[in-house]
């Protein structure tokens, strides 16, 4: 594996593989990587395409009073989890590589941007969309690879890459979960052993209402409900949202008649957690 923190000697192995005939495949992440971020890593592999991860804790995406200095890193541990997935690169660039000077430039997409995580975490978007972009003019990546954990992101960046005609698939993997239902995050190591015991109950409570809507439940109210009722009930969590809203571009539902996104926020003493599903009616 190769390792660069350059863009230039990136760009030079890129362009060296795209003369080849061979295909690149983008992983971005922020580092700190957990089984979540190798299941990205394995699908891009089964792809056959030449992949490219990108570690970037990206301080455009991060507000004044959010968590950037304590965002937990060790890229030495991270390299080699990459190596041993069998990726063809690590770019592992600087904050003063990407942002050699104050950014004047932003991408943004609009609406889907302000809702549920947007209005809790204003500008974080626009700072996601903006780092995507780039990494997208420096890798050239056929594909890039987006966990379903963070949804919001994923439909963002697939409504980025339709509104932009940006020639890029962007293909979404599936939530990874611990035995016990708490979907992997690299914010999960600053919960105590209480908090990670309480915080069980985000995937307990998305099962519960996904049961409920299988059972015939189609008032989203209801669902919301439902979910508020659990996690206040049985953890001293505090719910940023609960909300369900069409899975394929997040508007409002009153009545559950296609598929809906039941997505939660929720902090755990300082440690602020999300979580979703995605549930189908018939
Ligand atoms: P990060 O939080 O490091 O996540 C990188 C990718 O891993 C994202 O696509 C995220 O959805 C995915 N991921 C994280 N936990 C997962 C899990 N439990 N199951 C499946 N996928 C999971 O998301 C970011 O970084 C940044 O915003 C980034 C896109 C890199 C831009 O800076």
């Amino acid at each position: 594996m190769r390792r660069t923190s350059h863009i230039a000697e990136l760009s030079e192995i890129i362009i060296s593989q795209k003369k080849q005939g061979r295909k690149i495949a983008l992983v971005p992440t922020m580092g700190f990587l957990h089984r979540g971020h190798l299941a990205l890593i394995e699908q891009a592999k089964q792809t056959d395409a030449f992949v490219v991860v990108s570690i970037f804790v990206n301080p455009l995406q991060f507000g004044p009073n959010e968590d950037l200095s304590r965002y937990p890193r060790d890229l030495e541990r991270d390299a080699h989890l990459v190596e041993e997935a069998g990726v063809d690169v690590l770019f592992h660039p600087t904050v003063e590589e990407m942002y050699p000077r104050p950014m004047l430039t932003f991408v943004e997409v609009g609406e889907l941007d302000k809702m549920l995580c947007g209005s809790s975490r204003p500008g974080h978007f626009r700072g996601v969309t903006t780092v995507v972009s780039k990494l997208f003019h420096i890798v050239q990546p056929d594909l890039a690879f987006f966990g379903q954990k963070d949804y919001q992101q994923y439909l963002i960046i697939k409504r980025m890459v339709t509104d932009l005609n940006l020639p890029i698939e962007i293909c979404p993997v599936p939530i990874v979960r611990e035995e016990d239902g708490l979907a992997l995050s690299s914010r999960n190591i600053f919960l105590n052993s209480e908090q990670r015991q309480e915080a069980l109950v985000l995937s307990k409570s998305l099962n519960e209402a996904e049961t409920s809507i299988h059972g015939g439940q189609r008032s989203a109210e209801k669902i919301e409900r439902q979910l508020r009722e659990k996690i206040t009930l049985e953890s001293q969590g505090v719910i940023d949202y609960v909300e369900v809203r069409d899975a394929d571009d997040l508007s409002k539902v009153t009545d559950i008649k296609r598929p809906v996104l039941l997505a939660l926020a929720v902090k755990f003493g300082t440690t602020r957690l999300i979580d979703n599903k995605v549930v189908e009616v018939e």
